[in-house]
């Protein structure tokens, strides 16, 4: 059997914040208020670990790399795996499973609300991340619904963003780099629709009018 070393690399990698996470909580090395520091910690750690599964598709495409696609399943998974630590954190540690008391936040605290979106937009992305599911949905229905991921991102930013009182360079810095992911997003979807539209018209003899070279309004010559 052929040893995935990357994989492995790449797993250990993903699993480097919580066991510092482990090692501080050990050495009893949390600050003052360790229940704030794992749940900014944890939070922190999923915030990026969606935006680095964001920009697997663009990086590949950019630096010419087919082969990174097999690591955003796993990338992904981990943002799922830190999402589920930081709402952990929230209900176990700071709410203590009262329920009424998560309820009341998420009606006084709208970041709450957009943190819990975020999160359940992750949830089907992990269930449906399997082989398994892929061939029972079939690609095209895939692709359709892991395009949540997206929406738990906005949405990611926008509780980061409510929640911040003073400094928001922070939510600013990953609201930029999801607007830019998006953007780069919907620039290819335009892209291969219009090729798809090109082929169509091809398959059936009628190559669509190419756009006639005008003439530069800039050009001197
Ligand atoms: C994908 C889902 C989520 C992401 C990406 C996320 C991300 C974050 C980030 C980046 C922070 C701030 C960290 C810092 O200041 O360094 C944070 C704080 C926080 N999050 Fe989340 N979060 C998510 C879901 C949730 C959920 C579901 C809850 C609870 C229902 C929650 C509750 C909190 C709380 C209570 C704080 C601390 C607020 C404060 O310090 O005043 N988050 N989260």
């Amino acid at each position: 059997m052929k040893i995935r070393w990357n994989k492995i690399l790449l797993f250990l990698l993903c699993l480097t914040p919580v066991f510092y996470l482990l090692w501080r909580a050990w050495n009893q090395d949390l600050t003052a208020n360790p229940i704030e520091y794992i749940t900014h910690f944890t939070g922190d750690w999923t915030i990026r670990l969606i935006v680095v599964t964001l920009a697997v598709t663009p990086l590949r495409k950019l630096l010419n790399l087919p082969g990174l696609v097999r690591y955003r399943r796993m990338i992904g998974l981990f943002a799922f795996f830190y999402g589920s630590l930081h709402f952990l954190t929230y209900v176990w540690l700071d709410k203590f499973f009262v329920w009424h008391d998560m309820l009341k936040d998420v009606a006084k605290r709208p970041f709450i609300t957009a943190g819990f979106t975020a999160f359940v937009c992750l949830l089907p992305l992990a269930v449906t991340s399997t082989a398994g599911w892929i061939r029972r949905l079939g690609g095209k229905r895939w692709r359709q619904l892991h395009r949540l991921v997206y929406a738990s991102a906005v949405a990611a930013v926008v509780h980061y963003y409510w929640l911040v009182k003073a400094d928001h360079r922070a939510p600013i810095f990953y609201g930029s780099l999801v607007a830019l992911l998006l953007a780069y997003r919907m620039a290819a979807a335009g892209r291969a629709a219009i090729t798809g539209r090109r082929r169509v018209f091809a398959g059936r003899g009628l190559v669509p009018p190419t756009p006639p070279s005008l003439p530069s309004p800039h050009r001197t010559s």
